[in-house]
């Protein structure tokens, strides 16, 4: 029968990037968007938010311009959205167009979450950088949140609703500049204590690329 290991034996070595290689590949397959309906009342940690919000300063930035804004609404504070979103959706939606379950679910799913945060793009004074750069950079930035956020178990969902990208939506959140943005929420929170971690697919890489050899 085999001896079952000790402390004195050599240890295995275990090879630093075939390490990070796992950890990378778990973390970004693993991503998922869960939804404030599957969060729980239950606070989520200074040090997460913390350690979310540094991640997302890490993204890539042309011209480093480091466009990334966040406004994080949370405890009471977190009315102050659930009271805008359906007002400015009321606001700006034709009768013919107008949905009672979507403007009843805006002022709902703030509530449900215990952190929002709204995502924002300042753009360079100067406008050097093109704009879709700067808002390519936001993206990298909401994905560093993500991914930080599945690292920790936590549960989040990027939310654009039509609405976030009006005037009204930027000049609520304080942005002074006509060419600032808001490109959504970000909705974050511990998922319910029975909630099944979703799997989910996507179409093949083959399809999406071509390689080109001479
Ligand atoms: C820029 C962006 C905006 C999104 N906005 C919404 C949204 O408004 N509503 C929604 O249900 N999902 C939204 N999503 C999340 C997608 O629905 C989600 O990524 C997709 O279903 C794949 O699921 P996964 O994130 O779990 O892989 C958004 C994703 C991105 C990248």
């Amino acid at each position: 029968m085999e001896e079952l290991p000790t402390e004195d034996d050599p240890q295995p070595k275990l090879d630093p990037a075939s390490l990070r290689m796992t950890a990378a590949n778990a973390l970004i397959r693993r991503r998922r968007t869960i939804k404030p309906a599957d969060m729980q009342d239950k606070p989520v940690e200074n040090l997460h938010l913390a350690t979310i919000l540094e991640n997302a300063n890490s993204a890539p930035t042309h011209g480093k311009t480091e466009p990334w804004r966040f406004t994080v609404f949370s405890g009471d504070g977190r009315q102050r959205v659930a009271d805008f979103l359906p007002a400015l959706y009321k606001k700006s939606t034709s009768e013919e167009d107008f949905r009672q379950d979507k403007f009843e679910k805006l002022g709902k799913q703030p509530l449900m979450a215990p952190v929002v945060i709204a995502i924002c793009m300042k753009r360079q004074a100067i406008e050097k950088i093109p704009e879709i750069e700067e808002i390519e950079a936001v993206a990298c930035a909401v994905q560093n949140m993500h991914l930080t956020a599945s690292a920790l178990g936590l549960a989040a969902f990027w939310s654009t609703p039509p609405i976030v990208y009006s005037d009204e939506m930027r000049i609520w959140l304080g942005l002074e500049s006509e060419k600032d943005k808001c490109l959504g929420f970000f909705y974050l929170g511990w998922p319910r204590e029975d909630f099944e971690w979703p799997e989910s697919t996507r179409g093949g890489i083959a399809e999406k690329v071509t390689f080109i050899h001479n």
